[in-house]
């Protein structure tokens, strides 16, 4: 992949349930001086309620189409001002790739399945949580979504590494400190 050149540029955290996006991206954006957004977080403080019961009370696609909404919001901040967190499942809408692409570089943080149920218990919160229990469910699921997780500019195996690790080597990668 071509070096970009990342400081415009937002960073767009991408990857699957339990590779650490949340904790990574509070972490870089503290080191770079940007605005962190949590698309999670940010669906949870427009809507009141939890992802959990969002679809419990409206389903999946309800929520999928609330991270769509949600994606709209990104081109409000200037360019290179920000981290964004993204929820596992964003990239899974075509319409949501293509939105994040010309919007920022778009790292994909990866993790073994064996690591990513090391992690389990910190997901147990997740509505998809009963999907994933074991590592074969989390191998096939990995597997289903590939395509859409690797339409990234960049990749990041965060498999035994700190999240402070993970955040130093994207702003090595990146070019960025
Ligand atoms: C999901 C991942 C979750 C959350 C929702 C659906 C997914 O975010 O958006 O539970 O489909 O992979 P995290 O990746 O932060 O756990």
């Amino acid at each position: 992949m071509n070096q970009l050149n990342a400081s415009g540029l937002n960073i767009i955290l991408t990857g699957f349930m339990g590779t650490g996006k949340s904790t990574v991206g509070t972490i870089l954006a503290e080191c770079l001086g940007r605005t962190c957004l949590d698309t999670d977080l940010l669906i949870e403080q427009k809507t009141g309620l939890t992802i959990a019961q969002i679809f419990e009370k409206y389903g999946e696609e309800h929520f999928r189409d609330e991270e769509s909404r949600i994606l709209l919001n990104l081109n409000k901040y200037p360019p290179g001002s920000l981290v964004v967190s993204t929820g596992g499942g964003i990239v899974l809408r075509a319409k949501n790739r293509n939105y994040l692409r010309p919007n920022g570089l778009i790292v994909l943080l990866t993790a073994s399945p064996r690591a990513i149920q090391g992690r389990i218990n910190k997901l147990s919160g997740r509505p998809l949580f009963q999907e994933i229990k074991t590592g074969e469910d989390i191998t096939k699921m990995l597997a289903r979504r590939r395509e859409c997780y690797h339409d990234c500019d960049y990749i990041v195996d965060t498999t035994g590494k700190s999240c402070r690790q993970v955040a130093r080597e994207i702003m090595l990668k990146l070019g960025l400190k």
